[in-house]
């Protein structure tokens, strides 16, 4: 994977981790149609992990991605707005349906994700990262959803998974100011998980988070990952029977055989990935 060619995007796989850093030092990382193309190409190769292929066992050689900027002041200041104004409705719609099949792709991922917000994280930044498993960020980051002051409205999810991080009122209120809030008021409603000093520190906390996962079943990561998902915006009946049938179907499997035998043998598990 490290091997595509990418013109906005790095690239960097070490220890089973990928990290993929937004580069565009001309637009504080924002998204223009070629990164979307490319953050697809990306996030469509990974969705092969973890399914088994025609001659072996799944492939789990990447165990976790970090999503940052690259530039050390952005994440990712949201949609292109240069290219986005020159768009007809048809293009600004396939430019909006593949991004927010992208944002799916993520969170469909059978891997943890992590966005490491080191910058501003805005628009469809903030919407890149709510697709992630966890938002980290450093304390110099800051989120919104600023569209409105642009006559636009959140189109890469925002508002949709606003209002599922924080709740109604802060969402509303986030989305109709347009307000950027700090890291830290990000942490305090919900958006962000941890809030880190410096970039080093951020990048730290997402391996070592993604190295916690990496040491569990993979497939009960993935398991649990689609669970999550699935009960997200479920009456809590129809949730808690997605959650039976994906909690039974974990019996019998390679991987809950081994880590239930490694419990009772008071040994550390050695997870087959199946
Ligand atoms: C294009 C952008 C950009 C963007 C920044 N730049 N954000 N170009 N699209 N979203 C460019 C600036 O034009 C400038 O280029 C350079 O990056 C540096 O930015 P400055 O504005 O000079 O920096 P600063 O004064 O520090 O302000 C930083 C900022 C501001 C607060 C992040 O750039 C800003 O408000 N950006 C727009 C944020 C935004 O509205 N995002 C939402 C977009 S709509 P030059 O060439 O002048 O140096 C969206 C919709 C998603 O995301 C859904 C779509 C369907």
């Amino acid at each position: 994977i490290e091997n595509l060619e990418c013109a906005t995007l790095e690239l960097e796989v070490r220890d089973a981790v990928l990290t993929v850093r937004v580069h565009r030092p001309e637009a504080l990382n924002a998204l223009s149609p070629e990164v979307i193309a490319e953050l697809r190409e990306v996030f469509d190769l990974l969705r092969s992990l973890g399914r088994a292929d025609a001659v072996g066992d799944p492939d789990w050689s990447i165990r976790g991605v970090i999503l940052t900027g690259s530039g050390g002041r952005a994440f990712v200041a949201g949609a292109d707005i240069t290219r986005m104004r020159d768009m007809s409705r048809e293009e600004v719609r396939a430019y909006t349906r593949d991004a927010q099949e992208l944002t799916v792709w993520i969170e469909t991922l059978p891997v943890p994700v992590v966005a490491a917000v080191n910058g501003f994280a805005l628009g469809g930044g903030c919407e890149l990262a709510m697709a992630c498993d966890m938002i980290y960020a450093s304390e110099n980051a800051a989120f919104g959803q600023p569209e409105v002051a642009l006559g636009l409205i959140p189109g890469f999810g925002g508002c949709v998974r606003l209002q599922q991080y924080v709740g109604i009122a802060a969402a509303r209120e986030l989305i109709l100011t347009g307000r950027r809030i700090p890291a830290e008021e990000a942490q305090r409603i919900g958006l962000v998980s941890r809030v880190l000093p410096d970039t080093g520190a951020l990048m730290g906390a997402a391996r070592e988070s993604i190295a916690l996962v990496a040491a569990q079943s993979p497939t009960a990561v993935a398991a649990a990952k689609r669970a999550i998902r699935a009960a997200q915006a479920l009456p809590t009946d129809a949730g808690l029977q997605i959650e039976l049938e994906a909690f039974a179907d974990r019996f019998g499997t390679p991987d809950m055989t081994e880590g239930t035998a490694a419990f009772v043998e008071k040994r550390t598990p050695r997870f087959p990935g199946l």
